[in-house]
């Protein structure tokens, strides 16, 4: 009996012992097997952080850049309202624009007046506009129309655009444009040119002729002529010979 309970005790001390050992090595496999889950987590999550990081700076920075883009454009003396393409194209023939005539958009906008001159009139056509977004638009039409040999845009200021070898410029500004513009376009544009603008008149100068839009907003047509109000004295015309 007393060797039994000795063999028994002795016996449950090696299990009570086996067993501790068993539980520490699971107990330090958990740990690590833990401190690696956290670890990798961990790695997962700076990941994550650093993603959302960068897309919110570049979120905010798409958001400045466009907020002083617009800015930018209300700083200007017109901001970018396109011509529908019906009243367009009766701009050009108001300004009887002729195949291999040169053609200026002042103020081109994403570059469609360069675009139907060049396709449709045969013209040579340019465009200046100040904005590089709306300058890369237009570069990119005509690039897809095929039209680099004879229509270009200048990325520039309108006011101080040569002009000098137009026969045809075509005005879709403001009051205050036309008017800073009409010096220049009376001092530098050839005799017999035209300007043909849409909405806004040329302050002091008589129309030649006014035209309609596709919408009914008047089109103002200008002969150059060099006389006081920048128009002819006479009219530019199959009745005249020019
Ligand atoms: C009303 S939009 C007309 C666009 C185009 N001509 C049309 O009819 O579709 C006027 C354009 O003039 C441009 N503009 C304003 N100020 C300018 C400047 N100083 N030089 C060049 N372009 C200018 C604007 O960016 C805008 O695209």
């Amino acid at each position: 009996m007393v060797l039994l309970r000795g063999a028994l005790c002795a016996l449950g001390g090696e299990v009570v012992v086996l067993l501790r050992g068993a539980l520490c090595a699971l107990g330090g496999e958990i740990v690590v097997l833990l401190r690696g889950a956290l670890c990798a987590l961990g790695g997962e999550i700076v990941v994550l952080l650093r993603g959302a990081l960068l897309v919110l700076i570049a979120g905010i920075g798409l958001v400045v850049l466009t907020a002083g883009w617009l800015l930018w454009n209300l700083s200007l003396d017109v901001l970018w309202q396109p011509t529908d393409r019906r009243t367009a194209r009766r701009m050009l023939f108001l300004a009887g624009l002729r195949n291999g005539e040169t053609v200026v958009d002042l103020g081109c906008g994403d570059g469609r007046f360069v675009v139907l001159a060049a396709r449709e009139f045969g013209a040579r056509s340019v465009g200046v506009e100040i904005d590089p977004f709306r300058v890369l638009l237009g570069r990119l039409w005509i690039l897809a129309r095929g039209l680099g040999a004879r229509a270009r845009i200048i990325r520039g200021d309108m006011y101080r655009a040569d002009v000098s070898q137009a026969d045809v410029v075509v005005l879709f500004l403001s009051p205050t444009a036309n008017l800073k513009l009409q010096e220049r376009l009376k001092k530098e544009m050839k005799r017999g040119s035209r300007v043909v603008s849409y909405y806004h008149p040329i302050w002091g100068w008589t129309p030649d002729e006014v035209g309609e839009g596709a919408h009914g907003d008047p089109l103002y047509l200008y002969r150059i002529g060099g006389d006081a109000d920048g128009s002819l004295p006479w009219r530019v015309g199959p009745s005249t010979g020019l």
